[in-house]
């Protein structure tokens, strides 16, 4: 029997099985646990399961003397230092796959919203601005027809291409080396679904921001430091881009009067790509069986491999 440290209870009954065969801690608050928490929780640990608001970097896997296995309660693993837990022969795993249609899904919801000006619309009717129907009231623009460029093409960049081709969309998969300043200036919509890491940390800045159409709309449901705030704040702000519907941000979460959120076309929802019930109830039962396996010495289901360099 094992000591594990699970950094928040998950939906579904998941965390039974682990509980069927180890000894398990489960930090019982609904916000993360303190770093100092973290540690004290995992130090004796052999399994740590968490979350993507645990920063699993380099010392505190350092502080983790028995630690023979991390699980994510996520596909992104950018909260975690992977070369470090390697270097210690730690597995890391991951939870691919079974959010990947629910990210997309939410990913058409942001577009939408945004391209019809959703948020406008509710806005106008709860503040008694809706008087009348008038030929010209919120004109938005059309799915149909735009181009719309996915930057990563790994599985939800994917599911949403597949979402795209009902709508009619023109879809450019953009992948890593391809020219992104051409290929801003052309789209209509960009959606981020690459991971983040060094090489995307803020791949969307002023630059790209001013090359893109001035009706151009942003969505990221990927990690919100893959686009400098700041810059997004000041492009929309300056017209410069139409709309950014964010399901990430950076800082996560934004507090409520952080100027983005009163930006001109800014739509911002609490990082919920991947929180349907059966999705996050898939997550449990992928992060437990990575968990299960690296704690018996078995390769994990989904093992994360330290990324190449760039
Ligand atoms: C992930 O899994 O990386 C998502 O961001 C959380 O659902």
């Amino acid at each position: 029997m094992s000591r594990c440290f699970v950094t928040r209870d998950l939906p579904g009954a998941a965390l039974d099985r682990l509980r069927a065969d180890h000894e398990v801690e489960v930090w019982p608050d609904r916000f993360p646990p303190s770093r100092e928490r973290l540690i004290d929780g995992a130090r004796s640990a052999q399994g740590l399961l968490c979350m993507l608001t645990d920063p699993i970097d380099a010392q505190l896997i350092a502080s983790c003397p028995d630690l023979r296995a991390i699980s994510n309660y996520a596909v992104g693993v950018d909260n975690i230092d992977v070369a470090a837990a390697t270097a210690r022969a730690i597995q890391v795993g991951n939870t691919p796959g079974v959010l990947t249609e629910a990210t997309a899904d939410l990913t058409l919801a942001l577009t939408l919203a945004v391209l019809r000006r959703l948020p406008e619309g509710q806005a106008a009717v709860l503040s008694g601005g809706w008087r009348t129907w008038e030929p010209a009231f919120l004109l938005g623009r059309d799915l149909n027809g735009a181009t719309v460029l996915l930057i990563g093409a790994g599985r939800i960049g994917q599911a949403v291409a597949r979402r795209l081709e009902g709508f009619r969309a023109r879809v450019v998969l953009a992948g890593r080396g391809d020219p992104l300043p051409a290929l801003l200036a052309e789209a209509d919509v960009v959606s981020l679904h690459c991971p983040l890491t060094e090489q995307t940390r803020a791949l969307i800045g002023a630059t790209e921001l001013a090359a893109m159409k001035a009706t151009a709309v942003l969505v990221n449901t990927a990690r919100g430091p893959i686009v400098d705030t700041a810059a997004l704040e000041a492009a929309l702000r300056a017209g410069e881009i139409a709309a950014a519907a964010l399901d990430v941000t950076d800082p996560e979460p934004l507090p409520a009067d952080h100027p983005l959120l009163s930006a001109p076309g800014a739509l911002v929802v609490p990082h919920t790509g991947s929180a349907t019930h059966a999705a996050r109830e898939a997550m449990a039962d992928l992060a437990v069986d990575n968990l299960l396996a690296g704690l018996s010495g078995d390769p994990m289901p989904h093992r994360v491999a330290t990324r190449p360099g760039p």
